[in-house]
């Protein structure tokens, strides 16, 4: 990107569609190139700080196989073994790395700390700060989902029928960044989005109304159900996932008994079904078989999940390389 201080990726509702494009476009051009065999020393001799507050397979290694494919190098960080874990603030941490490296990608879900720490470090950083899932926000996921989307149904998106539900709370809040990603970007893309969820699995109120909010002046839609079944009437592309909702209980005994209420949201080849034919099935992954998708379609031929999870690593090149003065 032309830009005259460092731009950071919290959300992608800090970007312009044309940057998103760009994006999208250049991690095209990165798988290609992989594919082929030829190198993209983008980032010859950079390094990135990568703090992980929670588990992951995925994010990490997109971001440390990513980082080493453009000629540069990444310093895992575990919290516990760092000075923040004895109170050094984001904003020390952040100052401190930037003047040792090129960029800086967190993962913080705890629910309302996470994002609290990563526009901390950003407000000081003088590097990109990189968000690689917090309690509102999944940047990088969308940005895979869109690319994957592209090369199922072309570049425009406008339109398409993308069905989104949950029911199955394994845990209280943290998993609602990805969908609340989701619908902020797909609304922009112009495309017909509806969520299926039972009462009380809402997404943050701010989120939904920044959605339609997108939704209006894109020419997307944005439709929410308590029926799983309207997510997948018609729809080009489902995905039920086990997020949970902003308003289920964190105590985890209501958790257990609400979603006990809701075994049949399921995704199974009778709901499959109702989808167009040439649909697809995607999921962020790891996926909880047998709880929120039968084997059979998570496995089958409408599943586009591997593809999705490969995009994680192109996508993830894509932006390290715009932000961190690759081109
Ligand atoms: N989809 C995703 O973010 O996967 P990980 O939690 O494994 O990084």
């Amino acid at each position: 990107f032309k830009t005259e201080k460092s731009r950071h990726f919290i959300t992608t509702q800090d970007f312009t569609n044309e940057e998103i494009e760009m994006m999208l476009d250049l991690a095209r051009d990165l798988k290609i190139k992989m594919a082929s065999n030829i190198p993209t020393p983008y980032l010859l001799y950079k390094t990135l700080f990568l703090i992980f507050f929670d588990q992951s397979t995925r994010t990490r290694n997109s971001m440390e196989a990513g980082i080493a494919q453009l000629g540069g190098h990444a310093n895992f960080l575990n919290p516990s073994t760092m000075q923040l874990s004895h109170g050094e603030t984001p904003e020390d941490t952040a100052r401190v790395l930037a003047r040792m490296g090129h960029g800086i990608a967190v993962r913080a879900c705890e629910f309302g700390k996470g994002n609290k720490y990563l526009r901390g470090m950003a407000s000081v950083s003088q590097v990109p700060v990189m968000n690689l899932q917090d309690d509102v926000y999944h940047p990088f996921q969308v940005l895979a989902d869109v690319m994957t989307m592209q090369e199922r149904f072309g570049k425009n998106l406008r339109g398409l029928k993308v069905g989104i539900s949950w029911a199955y709370a394994e845990s209280h809040l943290k998993p609602l960044s990805v969908p609340q990603s989701q619908i902020l970007l797909f609304t922009r893309l112009g495309m017909d989005v509806t969520l299926a969820y039972p009462e009380k699995f809402d997404l943050m109120p701010d989120i939904v109304k920044q959605a339609q909010e997108n939704a209006e002046k894109y020419g997307g839609k944005l439709n929410i159900s308590h029926k799983m079944e309207d997510a997948f009437v018609d729809a080009h592309v489902v995905i039920p996932k086990n997020w949970g909702g902003f308003f289920v209980s964190d105590d985890p005994e209501e958790i257990k008994a609400e979603t006990a209420k809701h075994k049949d949201w399921i995704c199974d080849e009778e709901k499959m079904k109702l989808t167009r034919p040439d649909s697809v099935y995607m999921h962020a992954l790891p996926a909880d078989r047998g709880k929120e998708v039968v084997d059979s379609v998570i496995d089958g031929p409408h599943s586009i999940i591997f593809d999705e999870a490969e995009n994680r690593l192109h996508t993830a090149k894509a932006v390290m390389t715009l932000l961190m003065g690759g081109r």
